[in-house]
């Protein structure tokens, strides 16, 4: 995973906007989860005055309800916005119509001047939301290449999707917002910034934090373990004693408990859990000072 510091975020910015510049519509790979900690507003600013649309990938994983909660939330500011599963094959339709959907301002421009040429898009977002497992999904089997194409960094190509359609085979890869606490904890939580960022203990009590509201029964589930108006402690105390995790002199390996309860999180045991939801963002948006 790439550790994000004021040198590389200026040269991936650089490159970010250079090869944007080649693309027609940009894809934005939000993590369905936690959409707007996984957002980085910055490609509004690099791409403007063109088109994106918005996936909200891994929706496996998330809280069906929440989810379509977020989908009308960003269709409500008039962006295509498309659920996905890109772990799952098939499903690809929608997207390929969002697309079609966004880029209809551009191909008409084309148009009136009498030019007809396939849309060229690329696929956009921070590590770990699923941008390659998306390429991969979308071009399939059938990579045509469409040939070396001037300014496209060696190693980058063009791989048709449809007569009208062009895709950048290689993901533009944003830098992790990290504006306010909650944002950088659910991103942490998602595992898209190094767990150096934040200590696993701080994790796993942010994790059960927002478990104890977003899905107030994961952990009884899971570990046969109350959380309701329990300390954090207490609650990690009680899942490393259920697994186990005793260290010499019988004491309870809470930090073990904590990675083991974060590594189910991530790898869905624990359900399929949001961890924002829309109408939490705006209340957050306005303190944004607490900056970490
Ligand atoms: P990136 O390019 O944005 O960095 O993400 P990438 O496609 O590498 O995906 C990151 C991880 O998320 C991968 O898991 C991938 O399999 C998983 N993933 C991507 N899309 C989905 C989805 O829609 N649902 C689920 N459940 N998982 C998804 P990994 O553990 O890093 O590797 P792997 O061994 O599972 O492939």
């Amino acid at each position: 995973m790439i550790h994000w510091y004021p040198g590389h975020m200026a040269k991936a910015k650089r490159e970010m906007a250079q090869t944007l510049s080649l693309a027609d519509v940009a894809i934005e790979v939000l993590d369905a989860r936690a959409p707007e900690a996984s957002r980085n507003p910055d490609l509004a600013k690099l791409f403007a005055h063109k088109p994106r649309v918005v996936v909200l990938n891994k929706e496996d994983m998330a809280d069906p309800a929440v989810s379509k909660a977020w989908l009308q939330h960003y269709r409500a500011q008039g962006a295509q916005a498309v659920l996905y599963c890109a772990t799952k094959s098939g499903g690809n339709a929608p997207i390929l119509k969002a697309i079609e959907k966004a880029a209809e301002p551009v191909v008409a421009r084309w148009a009136a001047r009498g030019a007809v040429k396939p849309v060229r898009v690329m696929i956009a977002g921070i590590p770990n939301v699923g941008k390659s497992s998306l390429i991969n999904c979308l071009s399939g089997k059938s990579r045509t290449k469409v040939g070396a194409t001037p300014g496209v960094t060696r190693g980058k190509q063009w791989v048709r999707l449809s007569p009208r359609l062009e895709l950048l085979d290689t993901p533009g890869i944003l830098w992790p917002k990290l504006e306010n606490r909650e944002g950088a904890m659910r991103l942490a939580i998602l595992n898209a910034i190094r767990d150096e960022v934040l200590e696993t203990m701080e994790i796993a009590a942010g994790l059960i934090e927002i478990l104890q509201t977003m899905a107030p029964q994961a952990i009884v589930n899971r570990y046969g373990v109350e959380t309701e108006a329990k300390p954090v402690e207490e609650i990690l105390h009680g899942i490393g004693k259920r697994r186990g995790f005793i260290v010499k002199g019988g004491e309870v390996d809470e930090e073990r408990a904590a990675v083991n309860l974060i590594d189910e999180f991530r790898s869905g045991k624990l359900g399929r859990i949001s961890l924002e939801q829309p109408k939490q963002i705006d209340g957050e948006k306005a303190h944004e000072t607490d900056r970490i």
